[in-house]
């Protein structure tokens, strides 16, 4: 197969990229800096700069109300997506740890977008699974443990409203996923995305976006 019109992302032209998008604000590019500043060895965690302003295009084009995240980390995706949302739009965001989740709260309150986020600390998968079993759900932002992303999807999938959109981060797993021997995370994000591909209740496209971001649209 050909590469067709593929463009190799060289440092200039990512940052050309992230040039001509719309820049961060000042909360944002604080809790960034302060991310890689206090937390050197997890800031590789934090979605990807361009994903920003990405997620908050990507909530304000589908109108979405009520976002589940899972995986906020110190919240720079949180923060992107609540500034996004109108005044009385909801976030509900699962993390386990206090620790670093504090940094968003922080963030969040500088943003003025506290009273928008419900940051819920507990597995996520309690959290998803006790939420209403009925679709409500108009985005949901995938980016936590890479072997719970199945078991986040299904209790997603029915809780997405049609036309709900979810949006999982890292499927191309830094580039491991062409690898059929590939163990740990890794063969975990290729069964996801198997799993993602052969399940008929969403549309979905794997996009070469950052780590690979996949967009399912709820049929
Ligand atoms: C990749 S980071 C999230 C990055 C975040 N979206 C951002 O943009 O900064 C993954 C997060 O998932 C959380 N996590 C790991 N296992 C979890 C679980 N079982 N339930 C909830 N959160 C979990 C970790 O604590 C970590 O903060």
């Amino acid at each position: 197969m050909t590469q067709g019109n593929q463009t190799k992302i060289t440092d200039e032209l990512y940052a050309y990229a992230l040039a001509h998008n719309p820049p961060l604000d000042a909360v944002q590019r604080e809790l960034v800096e302060t991310t890689y500043a206090e937390l050197p060895t997890h800031a590789g965690m934090q979605s990807a700069q361009e994903q920003g302003p990405l997620l908050a295009f990507l909530v304000r084009l589908t109108g979405a109300r009520h976002i589940v995240e899972v995986g906020t980390f110190t919240g720079f995706s949180a923060l992107s997506m609540a500034q996004a949302l109108p005044a009385d739009g909801v976030l509900i965001a699962c993390d386990i740890s206090e620790e670093w989740t504090a940094y968003g709260q922080e963030a969040w309150k500088k943003a003025g977008v506290a009273d928008r986020i419900d940051l819920r600390i507990a597995p996520a998968l309690d959290t998803l699974r006790a939420m209403p079993a009925e679709p409500h759900i108009d985005l949901a932002y995938l980016d936590a443990d890479k072997d719970g992303y199945i078991a986040y999807w299904e209790e997603l999938v029915p809780r997405m409203r049609p036309g709900g959109l979810v949006v999982t981060d890292n499927v191309l797993f830094h580039g491991g996923v062409t690898d059929p021997l590939a163990t740990g995370n890794t063969a975990a994000i290729r069964g996801f995305n198997d799993h993602v591909g052969a399940d008929s209740r969403m549309d979905s496209v794997l996009l070469t976006v950052a780590d690979g971001l996949t967009l399912s649209r709820k049929k």
